[in-house]
């Protein structure tokens, strides 16, 4: 695993946005992976900050991301469907068809999983995929005790993650119990995977990942065996380590 060390969010942010600008410049077809949660947000920003100054174009690019709630109305403000039209894409030039997130309303959930699944190898599988981390070391919404070999499926979102995500929410009983992500085995299968970290609260798991043993128990570690893993973290995420 790469790391580049960052002061802070901005240059985060800054650092992962202009490498994901090269190479969506050297490949405008490419397949790319995204995530949620406000850790991408500021590179989010610096895309389409860079899509205004410099057009970069997203017309052929495809992303499709990593989760999201099962449950919520369409157009809850806290679905992930939202947030990345909100975040993204009502503000890049990418074609809205092109753009893939599960459907955590679908009538049958099963099917809705394997669907995904599939959909990931036909639109050629992933590029590069962006990551945050959990508190407890999640990655999607792949908690601890997740197989290594897990594909899309179903999961009972941890307490702690609820409490996590709460702050989006008006109260903690609104927050979804189950979501809808990609497997580990799924995230490893992407050609390259970016895995952003910024601030205290991800100290811990940062340091979990970078001298911890490799366990189901910590879903991060499984990207210890991936041969193309860059971290992006900065010094607050980088304090226990
Ligand atoms: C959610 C998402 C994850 C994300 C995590 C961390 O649980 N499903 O993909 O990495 O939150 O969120 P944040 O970036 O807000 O700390």
């Amino acid at each position: 695993m790469k790391i580049i060390r960052v002061s802070n969010y901005e240059d985060m942010s800054k650092q992962a946005g202009k490498l994901m600008v090269e190479k969506i410049r050297s490949n405008p077809s490419m397949v790319l992976g995204l995530a949620t949660g406000s850790t991408p947000i500021g590179v989010y920003q610096y895309l389409i900050k860079d899509h205004k100054d410099n057009s970069t174009s997203y017309k052929n690019i495809k992303t499709i991301n990593l989760d999201e709630y099962i449950g919520l109305p369409f157009g809850d403000s806290n679905s992930y469907h939202d947030f990345m039209k909100n975040n993204l894409f009502n503000h890049l030039d990418i074609q809205h068809e092109n753009t893939y997130i599960p459907n955590g309303n679908a009538k049958d959930l099963d099917i809705e999983c394997a669907r995904y699944e599939t959909l990931i190898q036909e639109i050629g599988g992933i590029d590069l995929q962006i990551l945050g981390i959990g508190e407890n070391g999640h990655i999607g919404f792949n908690e601890p005790g997740t197989a290594f070999d897990s594909r899309t499926h179903i999961v009972n979102l941890a307490e702690n993650t609820r409490v996590a995500n709460s702050r989006f929410f008006q109260s903690i009983a609104d927050v979804p119990t189950h979501a809808i992500t990609m497997g580990i085995a799924s995230i490893l299968d992407s050609r390259e995977i970016f895995l952003l970290a910024s601030g205290v609260k991800k100290a811990q798991a940062i340091a979990c990942l970078m001298t911890g043993k490799w366990s189901e128990d910590f879903p991060a570690s499984a990207l210890m065996h991936h041969k193309n893993v860059t971290i992006i973290a900065d010094e607050d995420a980088l304090t226990v380590f």
